[in-house]
């Protein structure tokens, strides 16, 4: 396979290019993630007139045509789109879907693009989704150079990169011999939410935090991501898969760059993706007894779960990154499925005053440490906790908290969806919020002890936060969910 794309390799040339109309060749067309996120997002995208031109070419195993792909594109958008229903709008949209069996080879679904293409009437991108696991990402992208649509496209390649880094750098090598490095873009939906981007505006548009932001005044780093989700129809993706390299090794690590990373020199991709990989390049390879894999009571009887699986629902671990910004600052790690509550949040836990003037029993220190907590959720908040006087005579102290909500902006509306938005950015040239290559490369190399000599799964109860092992990795510090306080409405 050759490298055909003619077009110029700076990428800087193809950033934000305006928007030009788009054939969007949807792999894993049928896939939960095409169904639960990319068909609505890609709705949203179109009613909100986002996207000047759009055509769909989904595709997948499965053996339909375009009425049953398009009966199954409505339900999904019906059941997980946002917003209320517009039957006209969905017919619109319906319209410009088609779907060409994957068995059915590359030339069939070369015709299926340039049709689309020809609707389009010409002066038109390809955006082509790779939606399947990473043992088809291969296969897929050998398909695309036979049907000859590697030229004016890019490709948005889905989580996980590989399963280890062998895996990853062969990946990588088929990707780049079909495809320019500047034509991919490595999605990491966590780093599409509106809470994500906001830790850089809160880091660097601030001159309060940057100077504190260091070991000498942070104490550690909590990321945790638990879930009440079990798997629905994921289970053959997620019995070769598991916690670690669905969330941790992608979504928990990527966000842990952000928190952690330098200043870039610009707010432009490949500043910030050095930053991000300087932070990758100073991790400490993960240690296993540092780690704690969990499987909730029950996994193995879920269909298509093998009875003997040992596959982990569940990981939490302590990982470290050795540079003088953080050196000797734990950053704890947690996520899994069928916990007790669903959250994603960062907590970063202040260091305690040198000195203490206040007396035994006032409460100073009794609630943990002053904490700042960025809350990833749709609906994202950021609260600061602090101790204050508690009112009246002495001096009790009790934690108070400092907090902000995205909807007091008044611009809840605005926020788009993280995949509408990651899918706007790459049909607009933009990899700010992807990742690279060499940066993924670097996870799985600090991943290898880990995913060489993984230690035994340890069972634990659906709705709990996982087995007891947890506490022993974070002590003499706690977990800080589930939250003594509740946000305020
Ligand atoms: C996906 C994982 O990437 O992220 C899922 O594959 C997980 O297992 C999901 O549930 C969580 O994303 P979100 O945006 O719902 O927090």
């Amino acid at each position: 396979m050759t490298q055909t794309n003619s077009e110029p390799h700076d990428i800087r040339t193809s950033l934000m290019s305006p928007l030009r109309s788009h054939v969007v060749v949807l792999f894993g067309g049928t896939g939960d993630l095409a169904r639960r996120k990319l068909l609505p997002g890609l709705l949203h995208l179109n009613r909100a007139g986002l996207v000047p031109g759009c055509r769909i070419v989904a595709t997948s195993l499965e053996e339909l045509d375009d009425d049953a792909f398009r009966a199954l594109a409505h339900d999904a958008c019906r059941e997980f789109g946002r917003g209320t229903w517009d039957e006209a709008a969905w017919e619109e949209f319906a319209a410009t879907i088609a779907y060409v069996p994957q068995g059915d080879g590359a030339d069939a679904l070369a015709g299926a693009v340039g049709r689309a293409e020809a609707d389009l009437g010409g002066d038109c991108r390809r955006l082509h989704y790779l939606s399947v696991p990473p043992a088809a990402a291969r296969q897929v992208i050998a398909m695309l150079a036979d049907a000859d649509l590697v030229e004016r496209s890019r490709v948005i390649m889905e989580k996980p990169f590989g399963v280890d880094l062998r895996s990853s750098r062969i990946l990588n090598a088929a990707v780049h011999e079909v495809f320019r490095e500047e034509q991919v873009f490595r999605i990491d939906h966590f780093l599409g939410k509106e809470a994500a981007q906001n830790i850089l505006a809160f880091r660097f548009a601030n001159g309060l935090f940057e100077p504190i932001w260091n070991r000498n005044h942070i104490d550690h780093v909590q990321i945790d991501v638990p879930e009440t989700l079990s798997l629905g129809t994921r289970a053959g993706f997620y019995e070769s898969t598991g916690a670690y390299r669905d969330m941790v090794v992608t979504h928990l690590f990527q966000v842990l760059a952000f928190m952690a990373m330098e200043p870039p020199t610009a707010l432009e991709p490949l500043a910030i993706s050095e930053e991000k990989n300087k932070v990758f390049r100073s991790m400490v390879p993960i240690p296993p007894s540092q780690v704690v894999r969990g499987q909730y009571l029950g996994y193995r009887d879920e269909p298509g779960v093998s009875a003997e699986s040992e596959t982990e629902t569940f990981v939490a671990l302590r990982c470290e990154i050795d540079n003088w910004r953080w050196a000797g600052v734990p950053f704890f790690l947690r996520t899994g499925k069928r916990l007790a509550e669903g959250a994603r949040i960062i907590s970063i836990a202040f260091r305690e005053p040198p000195k203490s003037m206040f007396p035994a029993g006032s409460g100073v220190g009794a609630q943990g440490p002053d904490h700042l907590t960025f809350d990833l959720a749709d609906a994202s908040k950021l609260s600061l906790s602090f101790y204050g006087k508690r009112p009246g005579p002495g001096m009790k102290l009790d934690k108070l908290s400092l907090q902000f909500a995205l909807h007091e902006t008044g611009r809840a509306v605005d926020v788009l969806e993280a995949y509408e938005r990651l899918i706007y950015d790459a049909m607009s040239g933009d990899h700010t919020l992807f990742t690279t290559s060499d940066g993924i490369e670097r996870l799985w190399e600090v991943s290898t002890p880990l995913l060489e000599d993984p230690p035994p799964v340890r069972p634990y109860a659906p709705g709990s936060w996982g087995p007891n092992a947890i506490h022993q990795i974070i002590a003499p510090h706690t977990w800080r969910l589930p939250f003594e306080r509740a946000w305020r409405e």
